[in-house]
């Protein structure tokens, strides 16, 4: 057993994106329906023995008017996940902008991941999974569709960032 290596990551995206879901599925295994809106930011904590990580993991808040303490969650990250709603082409929308944003103004190592929440509302979807997965290449970000309702994929997405850090 190695000693475990701590990784600050942010989760930015649209608020009702489902950034908080996807945490929360993802630390404590669980889901709600009527999850509440986040205010200011949520910090929780999650290890993966085997990759020998402890995410540390700012959860911000969606609504606009949060917007500006958002660097104070992605500086010194050394990953972010930039969440948006398949049912939500302006959710798609402000996920390039985040990406931007960071791309501008972040740690030029983060590590990023896209991920497409709510793929279980396959009726609703208005955002392509091809248009997103070439976005996402063309940005060298991971790309998932996943679900925090059904669990899929959530695991995924922290574990190919765990995989890809770099070891101290
Ligand atoms: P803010 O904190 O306001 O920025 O929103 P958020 O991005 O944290 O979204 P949140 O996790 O609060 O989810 C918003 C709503 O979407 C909640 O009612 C969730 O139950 C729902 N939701 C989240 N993930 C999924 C999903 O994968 N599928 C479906 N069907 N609903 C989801
Ligand atoms: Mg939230």
């Amino acid at each position: 057993p190695g000693s475990i290596q701590q990784a600050k990551l942010v989760l930015l995206g649209d608020m009702g994106a489902g950034k908080s879901s996807l945490v929360l599925r993802f630390v404590k295994g669980q889901f709600f329906d009527y999850q509440e809106s986040t205010i200011g930011a949520a910090f929780l904590t999650k290890t993966l023995p085997e990759q020998g990580i402890k995410f540390e993991i700012w959860d911000t808040a969606g609504q606009e008017r949060y917007h500006s303490l958002a660097p104070m969650y992605y500086r010194g990250a050394a990953a972010a996940v930039v969440v948006y709603d398949i049912s939500n082409a302006d959710s798609f929308a402000k996920a390039k902008s985040w990406v931007k944003e960071l791309q501008r103004q972040g740690n030029p190592a983060m590590i990023m991941a896209l991920a497409g929440n709510k793929a279980d509302l396959t009726e609703l979807r208005a955002v392509q999974a091809d248009e997103a997965k070439a976005y996402a290449e063309e940005n060298g970000l991971f790309f998932w569709e996943t679900s925090a309702k059904t669990n899929s994929n959530v695991a995924e997405v922290f574990t190919d960032i765990a995989a890809r850090l770099p070891r101290a």
